[in-house]
């Protein structure tokens, strides 16, 4: 890290979590110069549902919660970004505190519960970037006290297709009561019908992924491969943020309810991936999150079998210059390996790495 990145770091530690986020926002609305040019590298270029990924590092879901900075977030040298989750209605969600440091644990803990301005102002940001270049995702979720939740993921999925690179489907966060519910088979078989003929009734027919949790068992687990392939849709994201808690050096703060994401998250997601990877066999599509800080471990979420890689909390800790960071990172390693894509690398690790116990 660089003395003018720990400098900016160290400021905005010295503001609580949601104010310091709310502050980087800020920045990139501003233009601030936060980073470097973004390096464009053949090796690092990812083909996959149609797009070309310059290269495979995506900023994920829950930090451009209305998509207020895609293109800013593009500049900083990720190959896309994902913007919400966006729910149908405005969602002030849970009280705060609902966002904790663990910071001896480079972790995060967070209850949002979908804070959100709702679709309207979304698709009105959306619409005037359209046309624009770069792979921008859009995260659709469901309000809180919707009497129709499946139907507020058919309406994102109206309301999105024709300004999202890809749509995820997330029902893996563990801050709105019942959600998680829908990764059980009927639940799920309904919602990815209705969600894919949604699709076919709109305008344009952007990819479609489902985001699950990192705390489903192997039936689970297998539940959901079957119902994503029965429904064809085209790929995965492993993993949201986890209510476990495994070893952690954070004391009290540890204790916080929410969904755990960061460093110690990184071994539960990346075997989740792998057994996903396994389940769903080698054409379907990836993306692999949690704990991703460095090129090392962007590289082994793609040696567990990941087509693409997305991080959050590591910036958080690292500060905006780690996605480039990151990038150049991974061209040195397809370099000093004489790969010709960093796509031969994928699934190199996946025996190991779905063969590790999930607990
Ligand atoms: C998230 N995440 C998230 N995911 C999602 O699909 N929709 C969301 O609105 C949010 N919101 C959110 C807020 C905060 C503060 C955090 C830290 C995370 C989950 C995120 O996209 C990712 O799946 C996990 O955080 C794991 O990746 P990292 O953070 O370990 O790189």
């Amino acid at each position: 890290m660089s003395v003018l990145d720990r400098f900016g770091q160290k400021l905005l530690f010295t503001f609580d979590p949601e104010t310091a986020h709310s502050l980087s926002i800020a920045a990139l609305r501003c233009g601030l110069p936060v980073a470097g040019r973004p390096i464009r590298d053949e090796r690092l270029k990812v083909g996959l549902c149609g797009l070309d990924f310059p290269n495979p590092l995506g900023m994920a879901a829950g930090y451009d919660k209305n998509a207020e900075v895609p293109d800013a977030l593009l500049g900083l040298g990720f190959g896309f970004a994902e913007v919400g989750t966006v729910t149908p209605l405005p969602q002030a969600g849970n009280p705060k505190p609902r966002i904790f440091r663990l910071t001896a644990d480079e972790a995060v803990i967070n209850r949002l519960g979908f804070n959100n301005e709702g679709h309207a102002a979304a698709e009105k940001r959306l619409a005037a970037r359209k046309g624009r270049p770069g792979i921008v995702g859009v995260n659709i979720g469901a309000n809180k006290d919707s009497a129709d939740r499946i139907g507020d993921y058919e309406s994102g999925v109206s309301r999105f297709a024709a300004y999202a690179s890809y749509l995820t489907v997330n029902i893996s966060s563990p801050n709105t009561p019942g959600l998680r519910n829908m990764q059980a088979r009927e639940q799920l078989g309904e919602l990815l019908s209705r969600v894919v003929a949604a699709r076919a009734a709109a305008s344009a027919q952007p990819p479609v992924f489902l985001k699950i949790a990192p705390d489903l068992v192997e039936a689970e687990l297998e539940d959901i491969a079957a119902e994503v392939a029965g429904n064809r849709v085209d790929g995965v994201i492993v993993s949201n943020t986890t209510i476990s808690r495994p070893p952690l050096r954070s004391g009290d703060t540890a204790r916080e309810t929410g969904g755990l994401s960061g460093r110690p998250l990184f071994d539960r997601s990346t075997i989740a991936l792998a057994r996903m990877r396994k389940l769903l066999g080698p054409d379907m599509a990836i993306i692999g999150v949690g704990g991703v800080d460095s090129a090392d471990t962007a590289l082994e979420k793609i040696r567990a079998g990941a087509d693409l890689v997305q991080l959050y909390t590591g910036m958080i800790y690292a500060g905006p210059a780690l996605p480039g960071r990151i990038v150049a990172g991974m061209a040195r390693f397809a370099e000093t390996e004489r790969l010709k894509s960093i796509r031969d690398l994928r699934d190199s690790h996946l025996d190991r790495w779905a063969s590790k116990p999930l607990s």
